[in-house]
């Protein structure tokens, strides 16, 4: 009899999206050469999104939400795949209009599949998902232009996920790292203890008079806000230094001179997770796994059951969530 699995389902129902846990087939899934057992998943703000009905994110509905998803093959036309093997997908099309890991089953292209490395378990590979990737993508960029001993390295919106991540990978590393963040009364101790040098309000860093160039303050920066702050931040950076840019939260537009680029040599990298070159996106992963692995994985996260998915969404929407959270089909 053929496989059936169970899957949270995001289904249109006029102007309204309701969410339901269905029970799917595996012929049901989209084309694909690689059939996967989802284990772990977790929750992005993209999969709120697509959960609540966003067509940037979703276009078709239903839909399976998920962008991230960690697992073992059950088939794959991929010859260096084996039954059994331990494998993550996050990015491409996944969760957004190709089934995703909010069910125990996805099929996907090969060529979207990361052999999980040793040094990280399918759980471990979750906590981190696309926004720890970002992270280690950002950080990747910014230590190739700056390095540890150029001073500090600013990281914005401090309590989410990237810059979470972003602000332990570097500290690892040995960076100076200010924090700055809008919860700077209730977040700060809790920040500290990520080991940065200092957690600073967002005010701190906002440009009131509109200037081209503010004093030098900073060797790089990881902004995960975008919008305003970007254009802020980049005023500020050092000679020679660096800013890269992941988000949008803050706003898409960002206005810039062109003078911290042309009278201090700024470098802006542009940080994309989603196609991300396999031969790159390998040694991200590796370097999760490996040099930059977080000693305290386990303390950031909850982890849900199917069913328990739907109130972490309307949380995650309503801006109130704290910490990641893992989704565990076992
Ligand atoms: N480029 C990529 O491939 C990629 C991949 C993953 C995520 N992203 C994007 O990266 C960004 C960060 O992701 P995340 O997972 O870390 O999100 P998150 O966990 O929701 O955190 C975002 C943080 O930004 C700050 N913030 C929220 N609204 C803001 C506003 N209006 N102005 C200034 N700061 C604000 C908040 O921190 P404080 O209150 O502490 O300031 C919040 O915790 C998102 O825009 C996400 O879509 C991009």
């Amino acid at each position: 009899m053929e496989k059936s699995f169970k899957a949270l389902r995001i289904i249109e129902e006029g102007d309204r999206y309701l969410r339901k846990i269905e029970n799917r087939k595996v012929s049901d899934l989209p084309e694909g050469d690689t059939l996967i057992k989802v284990r772990y998943s977790s929750l992005n703000y993209k999969d709120a999104l697509s959960s609540a009905g966003n067509k940037g994110v979703t276009r078709n509905y239903p839909h399976t939400p998920g962008i991230d998803a960690a697992g073992t093959i059950v088939t794959s036309s991929e010859k260096t795949f084996s039954e059994g093997e331990e494998v993550i997908v996050t990015g491409y099309d996944l969760g957004m209009n190709t089934e995703g890991g909010f069910g125990e089953y996805i099929r996907v292209p090969s060529k979207w599949v990361v052999k999980k490395p040793e040094g990280l378990n399918l759980k471990e590979s979750m906590i981190y998902g696309t926004a720890g990737f970002t992270a280690a993508l950002s950080v990747y960029k910014l230590t190739e232009t700056v390095d540890k001993d150029a001073g500090e390295i600013l990281i914005t919106g401090g309590t989410g996920g990237v810059a979470n991540i972003a602000s332990k990978i570097l500290v690892k590393l040995g960076y100076d790292v200010v924090v700055a963040t809008g919860k700077v009364d209730s977040q700060k101790e809790e920040l500290l203890k990520l080991g940065v040098k200092s957690v600073i309000s967002r005010k701190e860093i906002q440009d009131e008079k509109g200037k081209a160039m503010l004093k030098s303050r900073w060797a790089g920066v990881i902004d995960t806000v975008g919008g305003a702050t970007l254009g802020d931040v980049i005023k500020s950076v050092n000679y020679n230094g660096a800013v890269t840019t992941c988000g949008n939260v803050g706003g898409d537009k960002f206005e810039s001179s062109v003078y911290p680029f042309i009278l201090r040599g700024v470098t802006l990298y542009g940080i994309d997770s989603v196609q991300c070159p396999m031969d790159l996106r390998l040694k991200i992963w590796e370097k999760l796994a490996g040099p930059w692995k977080a000693e305290n994985l386990q303390e950031m996260i909850s982890i849900v059951k199917l069913e328990e998915l739907e109130q972490k969404i309307d949380e995650m929407l309503a801006g109130k969530k704290a910490g990641r959270i893992i989704l565990t089909h076992e």
